[in-house]
């Protein structure tokens, strides 16, 4: 069954984010929200996950850690319960490293280890997780597209940045590879940098950052969402006059 497209773009469509309950992911969830889409989402702090599931009507909020490998596929069946199949998966939830934010020869293992379970095994663990799920969701000309979130600190290796621009350069390369892989069965893998926006997650990289240069995160997830839907199979240009 192909789903409508004549509507707010995202109508039917079922889309699932990592860390919906801050930042950009927040932002994400309120816009498909807003344009009807089916919602699930995903984050650690259960209290959080209940206020904004308990804030937008239909909404799954689903508890579950994204760096840790026995909390994958608990994730993935509660997603795929909820929705029902699967469109489009976002890989947006995130960890700094170390905090205050620090050169390499002052960081431990352990904090790479950490940056690297959140930001690229995470994802690379959750996609192949719910890859069945897309690959259907591709058949059926419906969607199969996994945005993963990536950074400036992928391309530009800012000195003190080491845990999290290596895991977000690594998460970027793997996004290039897994689409070349993919690109004949119909799904694509992205890799997009939202740009610096004003989140908890920049005061506790820049403190004291001046907050009117940022981005608003409301205004990335729109251009996130565009993109998702120009990598869309069919009726791309249908969704996007809609929007
Ligand atoms: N803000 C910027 O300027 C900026 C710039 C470039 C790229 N980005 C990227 O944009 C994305 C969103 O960043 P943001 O600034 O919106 O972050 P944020 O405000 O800190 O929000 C992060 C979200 O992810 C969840 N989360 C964190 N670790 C998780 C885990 N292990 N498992 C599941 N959920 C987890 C958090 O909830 P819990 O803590 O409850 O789990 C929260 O919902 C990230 O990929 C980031 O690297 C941000």
């Amino acid at each position: 069954m192909k789903r409508s497209t004549n509507d707010t773009g995202l109508e039917g469509l079922r889309i699932a984010v990592t860390g919906g309950t801050s930042g950009l992911g927040l932002a994400l969830v309120r816009e498909w929200h807003r344009r009807r889409a089916a919602v699930a989402f995903i984050a650690r702090g259960r209290e959080n996950v209940e206020r904004v599931a308990a804030e937008l009507s239909g909404v799954a909020g689903i508890v579950g850690d994204v760096s840790v490998k026995e909390a994958i596929h608990p994730i993935a069946l509660q997603v795929l319960g909820r929705l029902g199949g699967l469109d489009v998966l976002v890989n947006n939830a995130s960890s700094l490293g170390p905090v205050p934010l620090r050169a390499l020869a002052d960081t431990d293992c352990e904090d790479l280890e950490a940056a690297l379970a959140t930001n690229l095994l995470g994802p690379f663990r959750l996609t192949k997780a719910l890859l069945g799920a897309l690959r259907a969701s591709a058949v059926e000309a419906r969607g199969g597209v996994v945005m993963n979130i990536s950074s400036d600190a992928a391309v530009t290796p800012y000195p003190g940045w080491g845990a999290y621009g290596a895991s977000k350069a690594a998460l970027a390369h793997l996004s290039a590879i897994w689409n070349l892989e993919l690109e004949g069965e119909g799904i694509r893998v992205l890799a997009r940098d939202p740009g610096d926006m004003d989140t908890p997650l920049h005061a506790l990289a820049v403190p004291g950052a001046d907050r009117s240069t940022l981005l608003r995160p409301e205004a990335s997830a729109r251009e996130i969402t565009r993109a998702i839907l120009e990598a869309m199979p069919a009726s791309a240009a249908a969704r996007e006059e809609a929007a």
